[in-house]
Formats: structure tokens, sequence, C-alpha cells
């Protein structure tokens, strides 16, 4: 009997000494991770709590309810003090994310700047439209070029001034490959791939030796334009030109048609646009002339046809070559044409 009273006690001391211990390590625990480690530690299957339970087999029937009930009460103390220290770092954990994670809706947004089209693929875009509008095809064709199309099949043969070596960029010494000085070539691969009748526009970069200054670049833009069917005249020529310069400046724009040479169209002609600024009078932007240069045009010359393997008998057509970089100077009423090519931001932002 005395032993067992001894038994008796070392377990009470027991249980007192974890319910201490553990009460203190929760306490003590920093987040829930330990927390849980604690828990196994004294409450799991082989915690310290369920290693004292196990010895309650070795007391007598008398002893056992009471210590039961004693060992029930510290896993119950165990048990709550366990959920409180974890509500307590849960809630500790919740204010340090709200603090972290904070954000400050009175700090002005980042702007996002959209881009815009360059003023050249404006006025290009432009053109496009009153074409396809008309029921032109838009092409796109080579700026490395053969010089049998940019020239021969053009009717400009050797010994024309344009085919001089300080006009053209050439790739071989035998002048055959060339940047294309002129989009006039894609009249020629148009009349090869296309079945009649043809009506198309064809814009691009061409090349030629210009220094390069307010208005002269190497490289700039052109529209070619193009039709052939049966009975085209030059009537067809000024009604389709007239009305792309009344959709690009305005209705009642007046147009001049003077004679001109080329040696791809016949007759030839430029075209002419009273100038916007002065209204015809004669001023600095027109050089006091009242009329600014657009565009050389003509009635292709039937060699031009025929070499292409059409018959001038039967068919007939126009064709029309425009600067793009004056079109959107002109529009844009833009003094430099270094300035479309330079890509200075606080100059293409205006548009
Ligand atoms: N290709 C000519 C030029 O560059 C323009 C043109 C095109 C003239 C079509 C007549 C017909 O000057």
């Amino acid at each position: 009997m005395i032993q067992e009273t001894e038994k008796e006690n070392k377990m009470k001391e027991q249980l007192a000494k974890i319910r201490a211990e553990a009460l203190a390590a929760f306490a003590g625990a920093q987040d829930s991770a330990q927390l849980d480690a604690l828990r196994v530690q004294y409450l799991g299957k082989k915690g310290e709590l369920t290693a004292v339970l196990k010895m309650m087999g070795k007391l007598s029937p008398e002893e056992r309810p009471q210590m039961g009930q004693l060992a029930n009460d510290v896993r119950a103390a165990l048990e709550r003090a366990l959920e409180e220290r974890g509500r307590e770092l849960e809630a500790a954990a919740l204010e340090r994310r709200l603090k972290e994670e904070a954000v400050d809706v009175t700090i002005p947004g980042k702007a996002v700047s959209l881009g815009h089209k360059h003023p050249m693929s404006i006025a290009l875009d432009e053109i496009k439209e009153i074409f396809i509008g008309m029921g032109f095809d838009v092409l796109d064709g080579p700026e490395i070029e053969l010089a049998s199309y940019n020239f021969d099949r053009l009717n400009a043969d050797e010994g024309h001034p344009s085919r001089d070596w300080s006009d053209t960029f050439y790739f071989d010494k035998d002048s055959r490959v060339m940047l294309r000085s002129q989009t006039s070539p894609m009249q020629v691969r148009a009349m090869e791939t296309r079945s009649l009748p043809i009506r198309i526009i064809a814009p691009g970069r061409v090349y030629r030796k210009d220094e390069v200054d307010a208005t002269h670049s190497p490289m700039f833009h052109q529209v070619e334009g193009m039709v052939i069917d049966r009975n085209v005249t030059m009537a067809d020529l000024k009604g389709t030109l007239n009305l792309l310069v009344e959709s690009l400046y305005g209705k009642g724009t007046q147009t001049r048609f003077r004679p001109h040479h080329f040696p791809f169209t016949e007759p030839s002609c430029e075209m002419d646009v009273q100038c916007h600024k002065c209204g015809g009078k004669g001023c600095p932007t027109c050089k006091g002339e009242g009329w600014i240069e657009l565009l050389g045009a003509g009635m292709i010359h039937p060699r031009v046809l025929e070499m292409s393997g059409i018959d001038p008998n039967e068919w007939s057509g126009w064709a029309f070559g425009m600067g793009l970089e004056r079109t959107a100077m002109r529009r844009f009423k833009i003094s430099d044409l270094r300035l479309i090519f330079e890509n200075d931001m606080r100059f293409l932002s205006q548009f």
C-alpha cells in the first residue's frame, strides 16, 4: 500500500511537471508550425502525457479513477492552452499580412501610354482607303529590283539618264541588280502576274543617290497606281486623281495638269495642287507659284503594254506615282523631311 501511494505521488508530480512545461512551451511558440510540433511532443501518441497515462495500469483499482481524472484535467488544460495560443498566433499572422500587403489607394496610378500611328502610316492608310473604296488592290513588291523591271520594261533603255551610277544604287558592276528608284516596276510585275483588267496601287520604299536635306533623302516612299482596261482614257486618270485630291485636302481643291515626260507614259503629265496656304496667290510654302507639285502620271506607253504581252489596240491604261513624304508633309504641315525619319518622340507625339 505504501508503495502504491509512492507510485501515485510520483505520477502526480510528473503530471504537474508536464502541465507546467507544456504551458510554458505553448506560450513561447512563435508560429503555428512550432505550436504543432509541441502538440505532438506533449499530446501525441508517443507524447509525454500519453507515456504517463500508460502507467495507469500499474495503479490499484481504487487509485485509478482519481488519477484518471487528474490526467484528463491536464489533457483538457493543455488542449485549451493550445487552442488559445493557436488563435493568438493566427491573429498575429493575419495582422502582419495586412500590414505587409497594405495598398495605399491614394498613390497616383502609373500612366499607361498608348502608342499611335506614325504620320507616314496615317497618310498612307488614308490613301489606301480611298483607292480600296474604288476597287483597287494594294500590292507589295521587292525593294531589291532587277534593272529590267525598273528600266528596260518601262521603256527606259541603256543610256537613259536615270540609269546613271550617280543616281542609282547598283549591286553589281553590270548594273542589272539595284535598289528600285521608283515604284513603277510594280506596273510591270502587276501586268506579269494579274489577269486583265487591272486596278492596283503599290506603296513602298524607293532609293536614289540624293544628299539629305529638308526636302531630300536617299530613301523615301512612293505610291504607284495603275489601271488597265478597255477604253481607259486620260479623262479617267484626271477624274480619279481629282477624287484623290479632294478626299485628301477637302472638296473643291483645285488641281492642274502640266505636260511632262516619262519614258513609260505617253502622253505624260505632272499634277499640281493649289497651295493650301495661300489658296493660289503665291506664298513661301509654294515658293510664290500658287501650286505645289504632287505626282507624275500619264497614259501607259503602248510599247510598255506590248513588252508585257498586252495588246495596246485592245487595252489601254494609265498610271501615276506620288511621293508619300511630300503628301504627309503637306497634310500635317511638316516643314522638314528629316523630322519624319528621326523618330524624335517630341515630334511624333504630336500626331
Ligand atoms: N515613277 C515616276 C517617278 O518616280 C512617276 C510616275 C509614275 C510617272 C507612273 C508616270 C506614271 O518620278
